[in-house]
């Protein structure tokens, strides 16, 4: 493991469920601090992309690295000292509904260190603070807007200082300017040296916030690069993505 590492790297890494093939040999890195869009039509492996990277998921073949470390063969107990230092955010945000806002935020924090009460409970309203959520320590999950539940989401995320972010598909559902709220959000912790995978159908998002972008369609990277690489990639389907959506 050098210090040159990939924060991720897929190494040839193939997936199918079934006779449904969802990752075909696919190869890429990402560099530490550095922010990587990922686009792709509907069910195209996304999902199962970012599912990898955290060993919800593990290839058929081939390895998927973190930090340079291969995760793939890992077991439980160290896969879970590899993920304590990612944090995800999945579609739906996916807060515990029983419990408030603050004890959501608290949770990683309870489960996966030994802080006592009051710096488990400072460090959570921090975080609030940092999705600028001070106010919503005590109230229910079931009381925020939809805008309100992804930044709740992300500062659980981040509550344990994730080096790696997994972030997917934070715009969906929001409107354009709570969009923009989440972008700048995620444009400041990359900044702030956290590397982040992202996974959007938001082009302006994409554009926003990704250092680089990777297109996924039929199991494979269809074009990798810059934004501006991808604008003047003549692929169609590159073409399609890259002038959709405009309004976000
Ligand atoms: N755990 C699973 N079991 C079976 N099929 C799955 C599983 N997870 C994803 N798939 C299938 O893999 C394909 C890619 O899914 P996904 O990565 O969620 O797509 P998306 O690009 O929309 O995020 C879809 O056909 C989906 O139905
Ligand atoms: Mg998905």
């Amino acid at each position: 493991m050098s210090s040159l590492a990939a924060a991720v790297e897929f190494d040839r890494v193939s997936k199918a469920f079934g006779d449904r093939v969802v990752l075909q040999d696919v190869s890429f890195a990402i560099a530490p601090g550095t922010a990587f869009g990922v686009l792709g039509r509907s069910g195209t492996g996304k999902s199962v992309t970012l599912k990898h990277i955290i060993g919800l998921i593990r290839p058929d073949a081939g390895r998927v690295l973190v930090h340079g470390e291969d995760i793939t063969e890992l077991r439980p107990r160290a896969l879970a000292r590899v993920r304590r230092r990612m944090g995800f955010l999945f579609q739906e945000a996916a807060l515990f509904d029983s419990i408030t806002v603050g004890e959501n935020v608290a949770f990683p924090l309870r489960r996966h260190t030994r802080l006592g009460e009051a710096a488990i409970v400072a460090r959570a309203r921090q975080r609030l603070a940092d999705v600028e959520l001070s106010d919503a320590f005590d109230a229910m999950p079931a009381d925020l807007s939809g805008g309100m539940r992804k930044r709740v989401g992300l500062a659980r995320a981040m509550v344990l200082d994730p080096d790696i972010l997994l972030v997917d598909e934070p715009s969906a559902g929001l409107d354009p300017i709570t969009s923009r709220e989440i972008d700048g959000l995620l444009i400041g912790l990359r900044r702030a040296g956290t590397t982040l995978v992202v996974v959007t159908h938001n082009i302006p998002s994409a554009r926003a916030i990704a250092d680089e972008l990777a297109v996924l369609g039929d199991g494979r990277i269809v074009a990798r690069g810059t934004a501006a690489d991808l604008d003047a990639n003549p692929d169609p389907l590159v073409q399609a993505f890259m002038r959709a959506g405009t309004g976000g």
